[in-house]
């Protein structure tokens, strides 16, 4: 990875899950790369804990990404601080469960869908037209490389990772005209805290997982901070409706 630059300088960025893990490393690079980022999550002690150790670079917002109202006070607040919002990346994702259709809990099946994907799309709602007033902006969906594969017992995570890989597309030709790019990112495994949902720790996990990837590792999540910073930056002036695989090669065998 390269030496954080000034490729996000004076830029607004608002990060949904962004109090753990990846959602703290990708605000964690877009204030080393200059910019003032409002992490948002549903748990605001986590959130200001992050905010805290970020400094003054960083606001905690609560946000519940599923709830309408919830999105539009995040966003507003955006308005009344700052005037402006020029990224957005949402992170935000449920707790892992495992399930075919035939055992999955349906309660399960939409948390996961809510989270990620109808959750995206209330967040964009009032993401988009602040954006617009302000000549345009980036936006990124932390999508997953099983948005692109099958993986057994995965039905919720992937379906609704899929389904926020072409959300992005669509946006993406709705709101070019509006100056806003939307694209989607896809990590392969990343060495965070939901592995531990299915691993006993981190280096189990990257011993049975890293195989699976060409460059036989899991990701870091500074990995997946400086590839979205890269999206939300004008070195991806060009780049809308694509899905950047960040996955080290997980999906090409
Ligand atoms: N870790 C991986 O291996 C991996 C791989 C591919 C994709 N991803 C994706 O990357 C993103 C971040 O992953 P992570 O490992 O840091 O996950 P994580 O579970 O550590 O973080 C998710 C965050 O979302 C927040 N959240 C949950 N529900 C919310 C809601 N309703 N509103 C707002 N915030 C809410 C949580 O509080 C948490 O802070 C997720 O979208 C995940 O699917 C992760």
């Amino acid at each position: 990875m390269t030496t954080p630059g000034k490729r996000l300088e004076g830029k607004v960025v608002m990060i949904s899950g962004a109090a753990s893990d990846i959602g703290v490393a990708i605000a964690t690079r877009c204030i080393a790369d200059g910019a003032f980022v409002l992490c948002t999550d549903i748990d605001l002690d986590a959130a200001s804990s992050t905010a805290r150790q970020l400094g003054s670079a960083a606001l905690a917002v609560q946000c519940d990404v599923t709830s309408l109202e919830s999105a539009r006070a995040a966003v507003e607040r955006a308005r009344s601080q700052f005037g402006r919002l020029d990224g957005y990346v949402h992170n935000a994702a449920a707790p892992w469960h495992d399930g075919s259709v035939e055992d999955l809990d349906p309660a399960h099946w939409h948390q996961e869908v809510d989270v990620s994907l109808t959750g995206a799309f209330l967040m964009s709602r009032f993401v988009v037209p602040l954006m617009r007033e302000t000549g345009g902006g980036s936006i990124v969906l932390v999508a997953s490389q099983l948005g692109h594969v099958a993986a057994a017992r995965s039905v919720a995570y992937c379906a609704a990772k899929a389904g926020l890989i072409h959300l992005a597309r669509l946006m993406a030709v709705d709101h070019a005209s509006d100056g806003i790019r939307v694209n989607s990112l896809s990590p392969g495994a990343v060495r965070t805290g939901r592995l531990l949902q299915s691993w006993s720790s981190l280096d189990e996990a990257d011993a049975m997982l890293g195989p699976a990837h060409i460059l036989g590792r899991i990701g870091q999540p500074e990995e997946i901070g400086a590839s979205a910073a890269f999206l939300l930056s004008e070195d991806a002036s060009f780049i809308t409706a694509t899905d950047l695989l960040v996955d080290g090669g997980y999906t090409a065998r």
